[in-house]
């Protein structure tokens, strides 16, 4: 293995104990930024998780929906797929609003994850869902590890994309609910079998949501395996700071603290480079409009269509640090998400075509939503210079990211 992604290895296994104290650091901090930014202040409304039925599969296996709510926030989750379906925050007046992309009953969620997919349409969406084995892309549906080559599924034309088909984002995961002083958990578990969709090794994957009584919703994750694999775990929430099915994002204004990229070729599969966005239509340093360059005839823009690039955040490691900040200057919204990733895939919907209904019964076109999706770059198994996503027995897998949400005047 490469020195680097050796070192990187290393790390991962202290985290545990760093993620916790990060997590509470940053549960004072997310109070403190909403305070500054106009957010309604902490309160002590109590914070509650319930649950309904959200229909049953078409293999027949019945699935829940999860509310957790602070009287400020509320959060739905469902055990298909690890989906959020909603997340409703206040904006500067008090209103409020869903700012994810969804779909309203289960039969949407399975709908969209057909394989292979009908041509023409929007494709997999992926709304809000719990993605893995592998988020993100891995080239030509094959990657070799510790000698052995690995074929997969291509889902994504020559390549696998999100885990391949049918994968983690549409599965029934087993929930469990626990409730603290400060806030409330939902854990959902997946025992993935050696060799689903090509990949070796059981992998037995957690991801636990949490909310407290301030605005932000911890992600975590975790994973361990029998034999060695890869992993890159992430959650795949399309945000509309304005509210779900309102219009276009493009006004929205978004800065990601991050000096360079991972350019792709026209398959959407990393070069292998990472380079400067300085210069470029991919420079969030300081916050734009995302709308400001996104019709660049800038190469990479035109091949993806819009942005759907992996951004590489400053003080990459495994340290818990910001990912990026989102403000809807209409409403006030402010989003802003940390992690313990080293990437951050910016996608702008660029590949939705208007004939899928969401969750309030609007379609959804180009621009509708903007996604982060925290992750390890693409086609890491592939491209021994960036950071190892192997995962071997005995050295679990954890990840955290936090969407902390708020107001601006
Ligand atoms: C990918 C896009 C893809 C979308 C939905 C994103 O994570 O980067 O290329 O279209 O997921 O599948």
């Amino acid at each position: 293995m490469h020195t680097a992604s050796r070192g990187h290895r290393t790390r991962r296994r202290v985290l545990p104990v760093a993620v916790l104290a990060l997590v509470a650091a940053l549960a004072v901090s997310a109070g403190a930024t909403a305070r500054r930014s106009g957010a309604p202040r902490a309160h002590t409304a109590a914070v509650t998780i319930s649950s309904r039925p959200f229909g049953t599969t078409t293999g027949g296996k019945p699935v829940r929906v999860y509310t957790l709510s602070n009287g400020h926030m509320r959060v739905r989750i469902t055990n298909f797929g690890g989906v959020i379906q909603s997340i409703d925050v206040p904006d500067r007046r008090g209103r409020m609003a869903d700012v994810t992309l969804g779909f309203p009953k289960l039969g949407g969620y399975e709908a969209n994850d057909v394989y292979p997919q009908p041509s023409g349409g929007s494709g997999s969406t992926y709304f809000g869902a719990t993605v893995g084995r592998y988020a993100n892309r891995i080239a030509n549906g094959a990657f070799t590890l510790n000698g052995t080559t690995y074929h997969l599924p291509k889902n994504n034309g020559p390549n696998t994309l999100h885990g391949g088909p049918n994968s983690w984002n549409s599965e029934v995961w087993a929930p469990t609910v626990s409730r603290t002083a400060s806030g409330v958990s939902l854990a959902l578990t997946l025992t993935s079998p050696d060799g689903q969709n090509g990949f070796p090794g059981t992998v037995v994957a957690a991801v636990t949501f949490t909310l407290g009584r301030a605005n932000a919703l911890t992600i975590h994750y975790h994973a361990t395996t029998d034999k060695p694999t890869v992993i890159n775990m992430t959650n795949h929430s399309y945000f509309n700071l304005a509210g779900e099915a309102s219009g276009s994002i493009l006004n929205q204004r978004l800065m990601i603290p991050a000096n360079r990229y991972t350019p792709t070729d026209n398959t959407q599969i990393p070069t292998g480079k990472i380079v400067p966005v300085a210069g470029t239509p991919l420079d969030f340093r300081h916050f734009k409009a995302i709308g400001r360059d996104i019709t660049s005839p800038f190469p990479q823009l035109v091949l993806a269509h819009g942005y759907d690039h992996n951004f590489v955040l400053n003080g990459s490691g495994t340290g818990m640090k910001l990912a990026a900040r989102a403000i809807d200057p209409v409403s006030g919204r402010t989003l802003a998400a940390f992690t313990t990733e080293p990437g951050v895939q910016l996608y702008t919907s660029n590949f939705l075509q208007g004939e899928l209904v969401g969750t309030s019964g609007k379609t959804y076109r180009q621009s509708a939503g903007f996604t982060l999706e925290t992750q390890h770059y693409p086609d890491s198994p592939n491209e021994p210079s960036f950071p190892s996503t192997t995962l071997n027995p005995g050295t679990p897998f954890n990840s955290t990211t936090v969407f902390e949400f708020g107001v601006t005047r």
